[in-house]
């Protein structure tokens, strides 16, 4: 298989790194995946692993393509090791200072015709570049959790992208299964823009005491036909990454009103209670599956 990027770095494990190694080992790249934390990366590798194995036992994956996507997902323990890639995804923590560092010791290990991408919810994908030497290789990649599950991403211009990346991107995005969408640089692109109300406005109808969380979400999904309710959303993303989201978009807007955050989520994700992730959020899981409100 002859894929857009023969070889593709992913750096963070965590929930969606792990999903962007999964589709893009499966679409025929060389995965180096890489974090800061080994443990996180020997977790997403046996996870995938075991998600591969799943999928063998269902039929939905012959044995060669399990051997060859195993084969192909090569754990890394420095970042030098990206060295060889043709594009790195970079899924850390949600912060620019931390991103930027990052893309300044890339861009000193990759190759000059290398595309770097940034999966950020909610960054200004100008502002991650602005310290960049070569701006122009440098786009925004936005997948949503989980990502094999969820088909679209966002492909981003800054202001200083050269649009043959983002057409690159758009068709590995394509090999990979998934349906591109060109994006503005502006705050939370399309769908964190478009889909903040969701969130936001139900925080205030638990706040205002309207009705609590779980009904909220019972409603939204059980009557009106979401997937999940804004709460069991906001425990699959986790508020460690959901709830600077929030802070981000509200500041790059100056402070408007309608998107501004919740003393809710601030608390929770003070105490920790992340959602998933941790096992407690807005609900209490065990085994995976929410049980009790916590
Ligand atoms: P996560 O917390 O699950 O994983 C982040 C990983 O990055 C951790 O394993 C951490 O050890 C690692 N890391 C931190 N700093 C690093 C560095 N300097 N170099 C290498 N690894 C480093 O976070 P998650 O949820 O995977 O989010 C990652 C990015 O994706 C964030 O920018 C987030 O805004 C974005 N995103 C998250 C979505 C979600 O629903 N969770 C959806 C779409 C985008």
């Amino acid at each position: 298989m002859q894929t857009t990027y023969r070889c593709v770095g992913v750096t963070g494990a965590g929930a969606m790194g792990r999903g962007i190694a999964q589709i893009a080992a499966q679409a025929g790249s060389i995965v180096r995946l890489y974090d800061t934390q080994p443990e996180a990366v020997a977790r997403a590798r046996d996870e995938l692993f075991a998600q591969w194995d799943r999928q063998l036992e269902k039929g939905r994956l012959d044995a060669a393509a399990v051997a060859g996507c195993k084969a192909r997902l090569l754990p890394a323990q420095r970042l030098q090791e990206l060295a060889d890639c043709d594009l790195v995804v970079e899924a850390i923590v949600e912060r620019l200072d931390v991103k930027r560092a990052l893309f300044a010791e890339l861009e000193q290990i990759v190759r000059p015709q290398a595309v770097l991408a940034t999966n950020t919810s909610s960054l200004s994908v100008t502002a991650i570049a602005a310290g960049m030497q070569q701006p122009q290789r440098f786009a925004g990649y936005h997948f949503f959790n989980p990502v094999p599950l969820m088909k679209v991403v966002e492909v981003i211009a800054g202001l200083r992208t050269d649009p043959a990346v983002c057409q690159a991107l758009s068709a590995f995005a394509r090999e990979m299964g998934h349906t591109p969408v060109l994006a503005q640089d502006t705050p939370g692109f399309i769908v964190n823009h478009a889909g903040r109300g969701y969130g936001t406005e139900a925080l205030r109808v638990v706040g205002e005491g309207v009705a609590d969380f779980a009904t909220v979400d019972r409603i939204l999904r059980d009557q009106v036909g979401f997937r999940l309710g804004p709460f069991e959303l906001m425990d699959l993303t986790a508020l460690d990454v959901s709830h600077p989201v929030m802070e981000s978009i509200y500041h790059q807007y100056y402070e408007e009103p309608r998107y501004r955050p919740s003393v809710i989520t601030a608390q929770r994700l003070a105490g920790g209670m992340l959602g998933r992730k941790t096992g407690e959020g807005f609900y209490r899981y065990l085994d995976g599956k929410a049980q009790v409100s916590a």
